[in-house]
C-alpha cells in the first residue's frame, strides 16, 4: 500500500490500523511479521517446523542468518532466535527452524512439542552476520557442538545447491555431540553429502567417549587451520577458545535468559508513563515493559540492532549476555537486560 493510500485508509479504520483490518480477511497480514506453520517433523533429536512467511517478511536470508520466533509462554509474550536451516533460494518458498529442546526450557518445549501446521507465529526479519562471504573462501572449517549445527547446516545446503563441485572451498566441518553421530535428521543428510562432494570432509567428534572439543584437537584434525575462514557455533566455552586461538573466526551464539536464570531481578520503573512492574531476573525490561502494556520500540530483540536502547534514570541494569551493570545515565538494550533491585529508565515508545 503507498503511503498516501495507507493515509486514506487510516481515515475510515481509526482508532485501529488498515492492516488490523487486514489480518481478519488474511491472518498472515497484521501489524506485526508473521508466519504460519506449514509442516512439522519430529526426530529424535530436532523437531524442524517449516514456516510460509506472511507479507512484509522477505523470503531472502543469507544462509547462516536467523529468525526471532515469538510465543505466548505462560501469559507473556518471549521470543527466542534460531537459525534458519532452510538454504536461501532452494526452491521452496518455506523457511524452515530446528529446535532442539532445553531441559527446562519452557519456550523451546512448547514449540518443539505443540507447533502444528495451521499455527500463526510472530516472527522477526532474518538477521546476524553469521554467513559466507561472495566470493567464497577457499578453505573453511566449520566447528559446530549441538544444536549449534544448524547454520551450518543451511550453509552447507547452501553451498550444495548453488554451487558446483568445483566452487566450494576445501571444507572441514568439526562437529561435536554426546552421542556417535550427528543427530538426526542432520546426521545422515551430512554424512550422504560428505560422501558426495569431493571438498567437504566430516568429522564427528564424540564428546562422551572424547570429552570436550579442543582447540588442540582441532588443530591436529585441520592443520592448515591457521589459513582458513573460520566459522564456529556452539557453547560459549568452545567459542571463547576457538576465538583466542585464531581471532578471525566468525561466531555465533544466542542469548538465551535462561543461561542467566536467578542472577537479578527488581523493580522496573518506566520514566515518567506511571507503569511499574516486576522482572524475576530472567524476564527482560523489553519483555517487562510489554507485559505491563507498554508499546515499547524495539527491533532484533536480540541484542543486535540497539534500536531498544533506553537511558537509565536511577538504579542498575545488568546485560544478561555479559553480566556488564549500567547505572545512571548509562545506556542498555532493554531487550538483553534485567533491573538489579529497583530499576528506573527512560523507556522509548511507539
Ligand atoms: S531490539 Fe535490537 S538490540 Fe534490542
Amino acid at each position: 500500500m503507498t503511503r498516501a493510500l495507507r493515509r486514506l485508509a487510516t481515515v475510515f479504520t481509526t482508532p485501529l490500523l488498515p492492516e488490523d483490518y487486514a489480518s481478519l480477511l488474511d491472518p498472515l497480514r497484521g501489524r506485526e511479521l508473521r508466519g504460519r506453520v506449514e509442516t512439522v517433523e519430529r526426530h529424535d533429536g530436532f523437531t524442524t517446523i517449516g514456516i510460509k512467511p506472511g507479507p512484509g517478511l522477505s523470503p531472502h536470508f543469507h544462509a547462516g542468518q536467523f529468525i526471532g520466533v515469538g510465543l505466548q509462554v505462560q501469559g507473556r509474550f518471549v521470543w527466542r532466535s534460531y537459525s534458519l536451516t532452510s538454504a536461501p533460494g532452494e526452491g521452496s518458498s518455506l523457511l524452515t527452524i530446528s529446535i532442539k529442546p532445553v531441559p527446562d526450557g519452557l519456550f523451546s518445549q512448547k514449540l518443539a512439542t505443540s507447533a502444528q501446521p495451521g499455527q500463526l507465529i510472530r516472527l522477526t526479519a532474518p538477521s546476524g552476520n553469521f554467513y559466507l562471504p561472495v566470493p567464497l573462501p577457499k578453505k573453511a572449517v566449520f566447528l559446530t557442538a549441538g544444536a549449534g549445527i544448524t547454520p551450518v547446516v543451511s550453509m552447507l545446503r547452501w553451498l550444495d545447491s548453488d554451487h558446483s563441485a568445483g566452487d566450494w572451498p576445501d571444507a572441514v566441518h568439526i562437529h561435536s555431540e554426546r552421542a556417535a553421530a550427528p543427530s538426526e535428521p542432520y546426521g545422515p543428510e551430512l554424512q550422504k553429502l560428505a560422501e558426495r562432494a569431493p571438498k567437504y570432509r566430516l568429522e564427528h567428534w564424540d564428546s562422551r567417549e572424547r570429552g570436550r572439543l579442543n582447540v588442540d584437537a582441532i588443530r591436529e584434525l585441520v592443520p592448515d587451520i591457521d589459513q582458513c575462514a573460520i566459522y564456529a557455533c556452539g557453547p560459549s566455552e568452545l567459542l571463547d577458545a576457538v576465538s583466542e586461538a585464531w581471532p578471525q573466526t566468525v561466531t555465533e551464539k544466542f542469548f538465551s535468559p535462561l543461561d542467566s536464570a536467578g542472577t537479578s531481578g527488581g523493580e522496573i520503573e518506566f520514566g515518567d508513563t506511571g507503569v511499574q512492574c516486576e522482572s524475576n531476573g530472567t524476564t527482560t525490561i523489553l519483555e517487562a515493559g510489554e507485559a505491563a502494556g507498554l508499546n515499547m520500540v524495539h527491533g532484533c530483540r536480540m541484542g543486535i540492532c540497539r534500536t531498544c536502547v533506553s537511558t537509565v534514570e536511577s538504579g542498575v541494569a545488568v546485560d544478561l549476555r555479559d553480566g556488564t551493570n549500567y547505572g545512571e545515565g548509562e545506556h542498555v538494550r532493554t531487550c538483553v537486560s534485567v533491573p538489579s533491585g529497583y530499576l528506573k529508565i527512560r523507556a522509548g515508545q511507539h
